[in-house]
């Protein structure tokens, strides 16, 4: 966790500075130390995973698929939903995880594989006189595509993964989270709070998601359910979310589907730009995944849990997408547009009919 981008320690940073005019720096500093080491135990006090039970969707690769095999070591009762439980994904964790983890096939977009993940649940926690401590909404799919070129169904599959499938999870579990007293946590990304171009329904169903937590959060607090939200940064590369040969065969679709008004404006070699970008920025993902679900992990067991974890990704230093996340409620909208143009269009060809250079 890093305090940085955390509300406490900008208040007592603040108090800090205030009180250094009316006394001495050394009493100053030495509350401020006490506030954080108070704050640091407060939040830092776990609680054990060991024999809670559960849910992950979206097992298949990536964060969900990581977090299973943590979450396994650590001795909890794992339901992992995999879209498809023949997947590579799916054979590893029923390969290498105790018999405590049970691979679940899991489409998020069907109602009768929703229904039927509950039955299970229901009988499991009557036959182990359990509870179900968690609901890790996980699965998603990225896109790439900008407005103009993006056909509507390509939306609609998008959001129908992303946001409904995330609140059809949500809904089914929310009775058994309200009984146990659990947690719900939604993995979304730096992308529901900061926006991007040519990543429309991706952004969209995230950005939802950050908004549907938010208000879930508030719904829920007088059941002593806690609603929280991991973002991690930049990690897409590393995840399988980029990889996959989907993206090459969305962008024939959008490019054979548009009108010749719009091939004649932004011409073929733009639009299959995207390709060389996507290769590109893979290898700038952080490849450690287990930083997503270290967080995850303290968001489950933490007594006092964070509202929001960020986990900062990248290869490089600092996190760029997550620093601009940050700070770009404080900055004119002017500037974060021209730094996420410069960022997100690096390289990039402009379009045949385009007025001007971005
Ligand atoms: C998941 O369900 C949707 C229908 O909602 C279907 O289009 C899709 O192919 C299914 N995915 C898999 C991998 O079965
Ligand atoms: C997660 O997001 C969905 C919307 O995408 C929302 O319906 C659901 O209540 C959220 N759950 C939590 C725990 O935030």
């Amino acid at each position: 966790m890093d305090y940085f981008s955390n509300a406490y320690f900008l208040l007592i940073g603040f108090v800090l500075l205030s009180s250094t005019v009316v006394m001495p720096y050394s009493v100053s500093l030495s509350l401020l130390a006490i506030c954080f080491s108070v704050l640091y135990y407060f939040k830092e006090k776990k609680s054990t995973i060991k024999d809670k039970v559960v849910i992950i969707t979206g097992c298949d690769s990536g964060f969900g698929n990581q977090l299973a095999r943590l979450l396994d070591s650590k001795g909890a009762i794992v339901f992992a939903g995999c879209l498809d439980e023949k997947s590579k994904g799916a054979l590893d964790l029923k390969m290498h995880c105790t018999e405590n983890l049970r691979v679940v096939k899991l489409n998020i977009t069907l109602d009768e594989d929703v229904i039927n993940l509950c039955k299970i649940i229901e009988s499991f926690l009557i036959k182990s006189s359990k509870e179900l401590w968690a609901l890790v909404n996980n699965a998603g799919l990225n896109f790439l595509g900008e407005v103009e070129w993006t056909p509507l169904q390509l939306f609609e599959k998008v959001l129908n993964v992303n946001m409904y499938g995330t609140i059809r999870m949500s809904k089914a579990f929310l009775p058994f989270l309200r009984k146990s007293q659990g947690r719900l946590i939604n993995v979304t990304s730096v992308k529901g709070r900061l926006s991007y171009p040519a990543n429309g329904p991706y952004t969209m169903s995230k950005h939802a998601i950050t908004t549907f937590t938010d208000q879930l959060r508030m719904e829920l607090k007088p059941f002593n359910v806690k609603v929280i939200l991991a973002e991690p940064g930049n990690f897409g590369g590393s995840t399988g979310m980029l990889l996959n040969n989907e993206r090459e065969r969305e962008l024939e679709i959008m490019w054979e589907s548009s009108s010749d008004d719009v091939k004649e404006t932004y011409g073929k070699e733009y639009i299959f730009h995207y390709l060389k970008a996507i290769k590109n920025s893979i290898p700038t993902a952080n490849k450690d995944l287990n930083l997503v679900s270290m967080d995850i992990l303290k968001a489950l067991t933490a007594v006092h849990p964070y509202v929001r974890y960020t986990t900062g990704g990248s290869c490089f230093f600092y996190d760029y997408d997550k620093l601009l996340m940050n700070v770009s409620p404080y900055l004119p909208t002017v500037l974060i547009d021209y730094l996420m143009t410069k960022y997100c269009y690096a390289g990039f060809p402009n379009p045949i009919k385009a007025l001007k250079i971005r």
